[in-house]
Formats: structure tokens, sequence, C-alpha cells
């Protein structure tokens, strides 16, 4: 019998790419939206084989309902602590009282335990909720895939791969390897994780691992336009700017991704190091190259 699979945040960027990725294992999926999804969301999920609940995000009793039975419940929620911290503790608990024996959590980024509390407020948002995970009797696995590799490549001005100023910007160590993930190789790896049932707490992928020296090198390689290696500061230095950045803009705090938030995941690219030892766990997947991504950009 397909194994069930709940999803919570299915109607997510990231979310609807693992509702298909488990879908095409044959996964018996649940999808779970919140009152008021809206339609063009749920439109992208229903030419999937996945069934579509809409349910109260804020009554356990609801959501448990919804777990019942299902082998592993998928956290891909994204926000803030209202979020990360407080619907997905609801998450949690429904979980647990459908006795679900696993439980992945929304956290698809840099390998945060490494990284001291403050110097990141959203991989701060999930040590909080990892906290409260650890001490529940559930499994749970926690996929650390680095920054997606479309960090690289959707924007124009992200310090690291600045298409705007044709410049490759690092702090500290020109050399400092760092693994991306693209968002569709996260999905097919948590599908296969969401499926077994001996997956271990944590697991440490990387579709390519690049560093800012090697990327200026690709630049002028692969992309026949060089970008400049610049070094923008030590890590000292960008701790500091994170903080001034944040004092003078409180405002951020009440969203996702403001200015600070980005030095801060820049300071957490230069500063986790990232070993991506689990890419060949699941036999089949396959792993998309820093040189077929950029070509997908243009
Ligand atoms: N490593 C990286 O570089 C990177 C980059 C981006 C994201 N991520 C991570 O990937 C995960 C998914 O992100 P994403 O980009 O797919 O996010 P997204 O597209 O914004 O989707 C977020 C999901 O959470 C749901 N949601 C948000 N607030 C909610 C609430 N109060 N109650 C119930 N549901 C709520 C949304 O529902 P609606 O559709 O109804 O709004 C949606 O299903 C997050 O953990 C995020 O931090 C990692």
């Amino acid at each position: 019998m397909a194994e069930k699979i709940v999803i919570a945040g299915a109607t997510g960027n990231l979310g609807t790419r693992i509702a298909h990725a488990l879908s095409k294992r044959g996964a018996d999926v649940v999808a779970l939206g919140r009152i008021g999804a809206r339609a063009n969301k749920l439109k992208a999920l229903e030419s999937l084989r996945v069934k579509i609940r809409i349910v109260d995000m804020a009554s356990v009793s609801d959501l448990a309902k919804e777990c019942d039975g299902a082998a592993c419940v998928v956290s891909v929620l994204a926000g803030l602590r209202d979020v990360i911290v407080d619907t997905q503790s609801i998450v949690l608990e429904a979980a647990l009282a459908a006795r679900v024996p696993r439980f992945i959590p929304s956290d698809y980024s840099m390998d945060f335990p490494k990284q001291p509390d403050g110097e990141n407020r959203n991989l701060d948002l999930r040590r909080e909720f990892h906290r409260r995970l650890d001490a529940a009797p559930i499994a749970s696995t926690s996929i650390f895939n680095g920054p997606f590799g479309e960090v690289l490549t959707m924007y124009n001005h992200v310090p690291l791969l600045d298409f705007n100023q044709k410049m490759v910007g690092y702090w500290e160590d020109p050399d400092w390897r760092i693994g991306f993930t693209t968002m569709n190789d996260v999905a097919e790896y948590t599908a296969a994780a969401a499926l077994d049932q001996r997956a271990p707490r944590a697991l440490r992928i990387a579709s390519f691992s690049v560093s800012p020296r090697e990327l200026a090198k690709f630049t002028a390689d692969v992309m026949k336009t060089p970008f400049q290696l610049v070094r923008l500061g030590g890590l000292e230095d960008l701790r500091a700017q994170n903080k001034s950045e944040r004092a003078a803009h409180p405002e951020g705090e009440n969203e996702l991704y403001p200015l600070w938030q980005v030095g801060q995941y820049m300071l957490s690219m230069f500063s986790i190091r990232h070993a991506p030892n689990d890419n060949d766990r699941y036999p089949g997947l396959k792993w998309t190259s820093l040189a077929d991504l950029v070509a997908q950009r243009s």
C-alpha cells in the first residue's frame, strides 16, 4: 500500500515541488492548504495526483485528522516566529496526536546548529523550534541543503554573483567553498527522505559546491563574461555591519527578508562549514550543475 505523507505548506514554492516529487514516487500525498489559500497556488497542486485539504492551521484536532495514518509529516512552512515556531508547533502537536512516527521540519537551509545564536534571525527561529522538536517523542530529519542554487541566479545583485556590477564579492576567504542545492534537487531529495523510515536526524546535501575564486573563474571560462573577484571585508566586518543595519532598520523585524537578513545569510554562507556527505543516500537522483543552473537563467 502507498505510504501516506502529509505536507504542511504544500501551496508554497518548495512545498508544491515536494508534493510533485512524492507523487512521482507513488506516495499517497495529502497537501494541506490554509483557509484562504490562493486559487492559483491550489491550481498548481490540482494538476498533481495529491489530495488537497484546506484546514484550520490553528486547530490541532483538525490537523490531526488529516495526519491520521501518515508515515511522515513534512513541513515546508515559511515565515517568522508566528509560523516557524507557533504554527509549526501546532503541526507537530497534530502529528504527535495522530501518532505519526516521523517529522521533517521546515529547515532546508545551512547547517545552522553549527552557528551561534544571534547571527541569523531566520535560522535562530528554526533553532527555537528544534528545541521543541528534539524534546518531542517523534523521529525527525532536517534537510541541510545550504542556500538554494537559485539564490545565485534569480537576482541581479546578490553580492556573491552580482550580475549588475559583474562582481563576485566575498568575505574573508576567496577559497571558502559553499554548497548550493537547487529547489528541484531539494524537493526530490526531501521526497526520498520522507519515504525513508531510517532517515537520520540530519541529512546534508548540495547540488554543487563552489568557492568565490572558482565562481569568478566560471564567469570567465563558461559565461565568457569575466566578473571581478572583490573582497568585501572580513567576517568581523560583516558581523558588525549586520548588527548596525539591523539596529537601524527595526521595521525589518516584521519582514522575512529585510536587507540585513540577506547580510546575515551571507555571514552564514561564509562561516558555516557545509559538508554535503549524504548526496548518495538515495539512488537515481540527478544533481544540477552550476553550468546547467546558469544556462536556465538565460
Ligand atoms: N536555503 C535557501 O536558500 C532557502 C531559500 C528560500 C526558502 N527556503 C526555505 O524553504 C522553505 C519553504 O520556503 P518557500 O520559499 O517554499 O516559501 P513559500 O513559497 O512562501 O511557501 C510558504 C508556505 O507556508 C505557508 N504559510 C505561510 N504562512 C502560513 C501561516 N501563517 N499558516 C499556514 N501556512 C502558512 C504558505 O501558505 P500560502 O500559500 O497560503 O501563503 C505556503 O504554503 C522555508 O523553510 C524557507 O525558509 C530556503
